[in-house]
C-alpha cells in the first residue's frame, strides 16, 4: 500500500484558530475558536483550552485527506502537552475546513513536534502548506524540532474587519515617513514576539495564549539602560492598547534610559532581531510609562533600522494624561540584506534632565507576505498546487497541506443566521476591509 521504499509523510500536529472580534469584552472569548489536536480521538485540555480530537466525527472541521495516518507516542516525555502525544502524518495532499463565523482577524497556529516513528522516515517528509491562498510553509520539514514549535500567522486577508492590527502603519524606509495602507489584505507570521526587561510570559497569562520571549538574547546595547518593574495596575484605556493588544504582564516590565544629573545620556537602548531579505516587516513597538514620577516628563525618539520613526513621543500625550497606560505604535520597513532588524529607543532634543528619558515594554515583529502571496519562498500557493504530485506517490516528492479557512457569511452579532453559501477551498472570497479604530501609529 505505502512506498516499499521509505515514504515521505509529514504530521501536522494541532491546528488553532481564533478569531479576534468582540475585543471589547472584558473576557475574552472568540467567536470562531477551533482547536484541534491532530491524530487523536480523544479530546485533549492544555491550559484550560480544549483541543478535539480530529479522528473522531466533528462538526467544528472537515478534514479532507485520503492517506493519512494518527500516530501517538506510545512513551511521551513528562511534562509534554498532550496535544503533542498525538500527530497525523499526511501521504496525499490533505485539508481541513473551518466554518468562520466572524469577519475580523483571525490567528491560525500550527503546531509541529517531531514523534519518531517506524512506518514512515518523517525527516526525509518535505511539505507546503497553505491557508486561504497564501503560502505559509514551503518545502518546510517539522523534523529536528525537540522541543515542540509553534508557527503563528495574523489576519490571512480575506475578512472585513480589522482587529489587532489596524490597516495603515508608519512606511519606514527613510527619514521621511510614509503611509502604508492594506494591511488587513496581508497574511502576517509572528516571527519576533519580546517582552522587554521582563520574564517570559507564557499562553497562560495571555488573553490570546501568546508567548512573550525575554529580550536579552535581542539586547544590543551592554549597558546605559536599567530594569523598570511595575507591580500596580495598568490602566488600559477605550482607544488605546487593548488587553488583547498585550497583557499587563508585557506593559509591567520595562528597559529605560534615566538621567541621574544635570546631563541627558548620548546613548540609545537598541534591539536587533534576525529576519530575511525580501520581505516586509511590521514592527510593532508596545510602552507603557511605568518609570516617570509624574505626568511629561518623558519624551524620546523611536529609531527602526536607524531611521527616525517615532520623534519626540509624549507618551502623557498619547494616551490622554494617565501613567501606566499602554500604547502601541506599528511601523512597516523591509527586511534589508544585514539579515537584521534593529530597534532602538533614545533621548530626544525635548528630554528633560533628572528624569526617564526613553523606554521600551515589547516588540512584535511580522512578516508581511511578499508580493507572489507567500511567506516562504518566491513562489505561490497556486504554483505549489498545480505541483501536487497525482497518482503515485514516490519518495522525497513534497506534499501539500492546506488549511482552509471558509467563509460563512453569518452575521452573529445581528442574531441572523443568514446560513453557509457554497464556499469552495481556496476561492478568492470577499475582501471589503474596513478599519476599526485603534490606536495605531502616530
Ligand atoms: C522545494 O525543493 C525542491 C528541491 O530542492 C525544489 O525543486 C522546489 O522548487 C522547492 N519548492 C518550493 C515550493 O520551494
Ligand atoms: C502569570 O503571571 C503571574 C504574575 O506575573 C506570575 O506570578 C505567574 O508565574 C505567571 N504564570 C505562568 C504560568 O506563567
Ligand atoms: C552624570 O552622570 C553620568 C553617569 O551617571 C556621568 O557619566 C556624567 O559624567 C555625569 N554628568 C555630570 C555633568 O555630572
Ligand atoms: C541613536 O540611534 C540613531 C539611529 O541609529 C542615531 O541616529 C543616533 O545618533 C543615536 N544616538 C546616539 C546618542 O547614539
Ligand atoms: C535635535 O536638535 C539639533 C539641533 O537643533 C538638530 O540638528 C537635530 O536634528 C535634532 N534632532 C532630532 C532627532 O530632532
Ligand atoms: C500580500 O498578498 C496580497 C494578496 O495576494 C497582496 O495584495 C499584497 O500586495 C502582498 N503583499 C506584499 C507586501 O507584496
Amino acid at each position: 500500500m505505502e512506498s516499499p521504499r521509505r515514504s515521505s509523510c509529514f504530521s501536522l500536529v494541532i491546528i488553532t484558530i481564533l478569531s479576534l472580534s468582540t475585543l471589547t469584552l472584558s473576557f475574552f472569548s472568540p467567536i470562531d475558536n477551533y482547536l484541534i489536536d491532530c491524530g487523536s480521538a480523544a479530546d485533549a485540555t492544555v491550559d484550560n483550552r480544549r483541543f478535539t480530537g480530529d479522528s473522531a466525527r466533528s462538526n467544528s472541521h472537515i478534514l479532507s485527506s485520503t492517506r493519512s495516518d494518527s500516530l501517538r507516542n506510545p512513551n511521551p516525555p513528562l511534562g509534554l502537552a498532550p496535544i503533542y502525544h498525538t500527530a497525523r502524518v499526511f501521504k496525499s495532499p490533505s485539508s481541513y475546513e473551518f466554518v468562520i463565523r466572524d469577519k475580523g482577524t483571525h490567528l491560525v497556529r500550527l503546531h509541529f513536534h517531531q514523534l519518531d516513528y517506524v512506518k514512515c522516515n518523517l525527516e526525509d517528509a518535505l511539505f507546503h502548506v497553505s491557508v486561504n491562498g497564501f503560502l505559509l510553509l514551503s518545502n518546510f520539514s517539522g523534523y529536528n524540532t525537540l522541543n515542540p514549535r509553534v508557527k503563528e500567522y495574523i489576519d490571512l486577508g480575506r475578512y472585513r474587519k480589522a482587529h489587532l492590527v489596524a490597516d495603515t502603519a508608519q512606511l519606514v524606509h527613510s527619514d521621511k515617513i510614509e503611509k502604508f495602507d492594506g494591511l488587513t489584505k496581508q497574511a502576517l507570521e509572528t516571527v519576533h514576539r519580546v517582552s522587554i526587561g521582563g520574564p517570559k510570559v507564557t499562553p497562560f497569562n495571555d488573553s490570546l495564549w501568546r508567548t512573550w520571549v525575554p529580550d536579552d538574547e535581542f539586547l544590543k546595547s551592554s549597558g546605559g539602560w536599567e530594569k523598570v518593574y511595575f507591580s500596580g495596575r495598568i490602566k488600559y484605556q477605550d482607544g488605546g492598547a487593548s488587553r488583547e493588544v498585550g497583557p499587563d504582564n508585557v506593559y509591567n516590565s520595562a528597559r529605560v534610559i534615566k538621567s541621574t544629573n544635570e546631563s541627558i545620556p548620548k546613548i540609545n537602548i537598541s534591539w536587533s532581531f534576525p529576519v530575511m531579505e525580501d520581505y516586509k516587516y511590521l514592527v510593532r513597538t508596545h510602552f507603557c510609562d511605568i518609570a516617570s514620577i509624574s505626568l511629561e516628563l518623558l519624551y524620546f525618539n523611536v529609531y527602526v533600522n536607524g531611521y527616525l520613526a517615532y520623534k519626540d513621543l509624549d507618551l502623557s500625550d498619547v494616551v490622554g494624561e494617565t501613567l501606566a497606560s499602554p500604547f502601541y505604535a506599528d511601523f512597516v520597513v523591509d527586511g534589508d540584506r544585514s539579515g537584521f532588524l534593529t530597534v532602538s529607543v533614545g533621548p530626544s532634543n525635548m528630554s528633560y534632565p533628572h528624569c526617564i528619558d526613553a523606554i521600551l515594554n515589547g516588540v512584535e515583529i511580522m512578516k508581511l507576505n511578499n508580493s507572489m502571496g507567500s511567506l516562504d519562498g518566491k513562489v505561490s500557493a497556486e504554483s505549489v498546487m498545480k505541483s501536487w504530485p497525482r497518482g503515485n506517490i514516490g519518495v522525497l516528492v513534497p506534499l501539500v497541506a492546506v488549511v482552509c479557512v471558509l467563509l460563512i457569511a453569518s452575521m452573529v452579532l445581528l442574531r441572523r443566521s443568514i446560513g453557509a453559501k457554497g464556499s469552495v477551498a481556496w476561492s478568492r472570497l470577499a475582501t471589503d476591509v474596513t478599519e476599526v479604530n485603534l490606536k495605531g501609529g502616530n
